[in-house]
């Protein structure tokens, strides 16, 4: 187990009717606030109605149409109305989209210029907007992490940032605002909530606590899915879903690992050239990667995730156990309705060697659990054809 900090102070009102806390949580960073949301849930849900009444003693300025996989261009709007208006605080209503949208404007307010550069690295980040959430899909975490992932239209960039200042200060987690959640992306977060999980418990660190928890959260994942699914308005099942996605990126997962990811460097690629959503991609590329690493060193790994995570019954042969696991999790995902296939989502073999490269290199494949070089992600990318 290697050393570690954890820190992650975000205060979570979690539960039914929390938003009613938010003008007490709020009051103490200023009036002006900036209201930023996607393309319109939020108005149909009956929650843009909600907020605007609760917030009403606040000044309340608007960015709406944030995109899924949200652009740069998005960010750059909303730092200019933050520096126009004064803006003291942001508050992300939606999933991972607009609040990661709303952690680059946060920083973008602090800079003179495009705010690419922030995400590339190019200009460090010095202050950001303290940010607020009310989190509608439980899915990427970002609820409770200090990550942003931005594209970029013209360059066909998708890009990680990150920053301490970037958390968000506050957060609501009521899984009632999950319940109108479309099922394709119902499934979508619960696959990406898995694959956070599994990037960090196929690792070359053995850290026992973590993985235990680990195994817990993909469990919870595996029962309630298909029950919210089912049942898009059950509470508890929206609240599993909804905790687990903030415990499987908040840091808890990784404490005493590396931090070395695989399968989302390849996907955030795929989602970079052509748009798809991310945790569908995930759900295609985890078990391909799984088969494509799985070998004498692996296996052991494989093995006891085969038997605490989906219940294979242990036998001699580690390899069919192993397998047995891989294959639960393929069928898991079609199951909730994910494609398991590049054609599925239009995408042919055109461009797998410049994204390959751009993989390896923008995510330190080489580092991962199991080296990847550009060679093995194309493998990779041709196995989900
Ligand atoms: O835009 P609206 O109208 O709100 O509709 C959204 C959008 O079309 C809809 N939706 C959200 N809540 C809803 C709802 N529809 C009905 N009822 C509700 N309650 O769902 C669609 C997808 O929303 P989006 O925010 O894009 O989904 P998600 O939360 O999966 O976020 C995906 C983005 O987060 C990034 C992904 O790469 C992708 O860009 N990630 C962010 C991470 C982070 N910050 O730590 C880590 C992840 O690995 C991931 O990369
Ligand atoms: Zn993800």
């Amino acid at each position: 187990m290697k050393n570690f900090e954890f820190y992650v102070p975000s205060d979570i009102l979690f539960g039914r009717d929390q938003e009613k806390n938010l003008p007490e949580k709020l009051k103490s960073y200023g009036k002006k606030i900036l209201l930023t949301y996607g393309g319109g849930s939020i108005k149909r849900s009956g929650l843009y109605d909600k907020l605007l009444t609760l917030l009403k003693d606040f000044e309340i300025f608007e960015l709406s149409g944030i995109e899924p996989n949200p652009r740069v261009s998005t960010v750059n709007k909303g730092a200019d109305i933050c520096k126009k208006e004064g803006i003291d605080m942001i508050l992300a209503v939606g999933g991972g989209s607009t609040i990661d949208c709303s952690k680059a404007i946060a920083a973008g307010a602090y800079y003179d210029g495009d705010a690419w550069d922030l995400v590339t690295g190019k200009a460090p980040i010095e202050n950001a907007i303290p940010l607020a959430v009310v989190l509608t899909l439980a899915a990427t975490g970002s609820e409770m992490d200090c990550a942003a992932v931005i594209s970029n239209e013209a360059t066909e960039e998708k890009l990680l940032m990150g920053h301490p200042l970037l958390l968000p200060r506050v957060s609501v987690l009521n899984p009632e605002n999950t319940f109108s959640v479309p099922a394709y992306q119902t499934a979508s977060g619960a696959a990406d909530m898995m694959s956070h999980i599994l990037e960090s418990y196929f690792d070359q660190e053995e850290a026992f606590v973590p993985d235990a928890i680990s195994e817990g959260l993909l469990r919870a994942v595996i029962k309630y899915a298909p029950i919210a699914l089912k049942d898009p308005e059950n509470y508890e099942a929206r609240a599993q879903l909804m905790w687990t996605s903030s415990l499987a990126l908040n840091g808890l997962v990784t404490t005493g690992k590396n931090f070395m990811w695989s399968c989302h460097y390849i996907e955030h690629e795929l989602s970079a050239h052509y748009d798809i959503t991310h945790g569908a991609g995930l759900a295609m590329l985890t078990p391909k990667w799984m088969r494509y690493v799985l070998s004498d060193a692996t296996v052991d790994k494989f093995y006891t995730y085969a038997v605490n995570v989906w219940g294979v019954t242990p036998a001699e042969d580690k390899f069919a156990v192993a397998n047995a696991g891989i294959d639960a999790t393929e069928k898991f995902f079609k199951s909730i309705g994910l494609p398991m296939t590049l054609a599925e989502f239009n995408i042919d073999d055109s461009r797998f060697e410049e994204m390959a490269a751009k993989a390896v290199e923008v995510g330190y494949l080489k580092g991962a659990y199991v080296p990847l070089d550009e060679k093995d992600v194309a493998e990779i990318l041709r196995m989900c054809m």
